[in-house]
């Protein structure tokens, strides 16, 4: 089988004006799973499919007002480019305030897209994008947060980021990601390393006990405590055991 029929290639396709920002990903966790082929990503430049000679991808707005619009067509073109170089379909993400809000499940659900679907992440600039092109070509609209960013772009390095660690072989330790924050919609229980007395402050006893059902009750204790205090707006949706239900009422 070629590589390019290869179903089990997982490939993020990202368009943007800045396309060299998405360096920065190569480091790390993730610059580990680019070089062992677990994620392919590909950066696009937009202005490679602007359509006259000084590489032109925005306009002023119809209308009036400040700013500039990226214009539907060189979008457009890039998308149905990509689309010729995938043997999936393409599911269209637009980084922009207006989506829906990412949270982790929303990160598993695109990550399992990536099984059946290219996944090509539109990174808008200025004051958005032409909103025919939204209508016509994009799956989803995606926002990470409840600020507005200068472009999409932080916000694709962020959910490329999330997605690509929950991908098998990604991290080293397989449970890493399942134990963590958020895996069950509850934060992470505290966490010590050496020396067991750091300036006085003593790493919790039950740690050193070697009794690992007593060391995984008082994590889950930990858990749920720490979720009270700093989050307690995860607790409606969190999926809690009968032993932490008892401990929450
Ligand atoms: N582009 C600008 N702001 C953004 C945000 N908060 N999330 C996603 N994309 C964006």
């Amino acid at each position: 089988m070629s590589i390019a029929s290869n179903q089990s290639v997982k490939n993020i396709d990202v368009i943007s004006v800045l396309p060299e920002m998405f360096k920065s990903l190569h480091f790390g966790v993730l610059g580990r799973a680019l070089k062992n082929d677990l994620l392919r990503l590909t950066c696009w430049d937009a202005r490679d499919y602007s359509v006259d000679k000084h590489r032109t991808v925005d306009d002023k707005p119809y209308g009036g007002g400040p700013g500039m619009v990226m214009m539907a067509k060189p979008l457009r073109k890039a998308i149905q480019h990509i689309q010729t170089q995938r043997d999936k379909p393409n599911w269209v993400v637009y980084l922009s305030p207006q989506g829906a809000l990412l949270k982790q499940p929303g990160v598993v659900r695109l990550k399992e897209k990536l099984s059946t679907h290219n996944l090509v992440l539109l990174c808008g600039r200025y004051e958005g994008i032409d909103e025919r092109l939204i209508e016509s070509l994009v799956d989803e609209e995606c926002s990470i947060g409840d600020y507005v960013l200068s472009g999409g772009e932080f916000a694709a390095m962020v959910l490329i980021d999330a997605m690509a660690r929950l991908l098998p072989g990604v991290l080293g330790d397989e449970t890493s990601a399942v134990d963590e924050s958020f895996s069950r919609g509850l934060l992470e229980y505290p966490q010590y390393t050496r020396p067991e007395n750091d300036e006085g402050a003593r790493v919790p006893e039950v740690l050193l006990s070697g009794d690992h059902q007593a060391i995984a009750r008082w994590r889950s204790r930990m858990a749920l405590q720490r979720t009270l205090a700093k989050r307690p707006d995860l607790l409606g949706t969190a999926q809690l055991s009968a032993e932490e239900k008892k401990i929450d009422s």
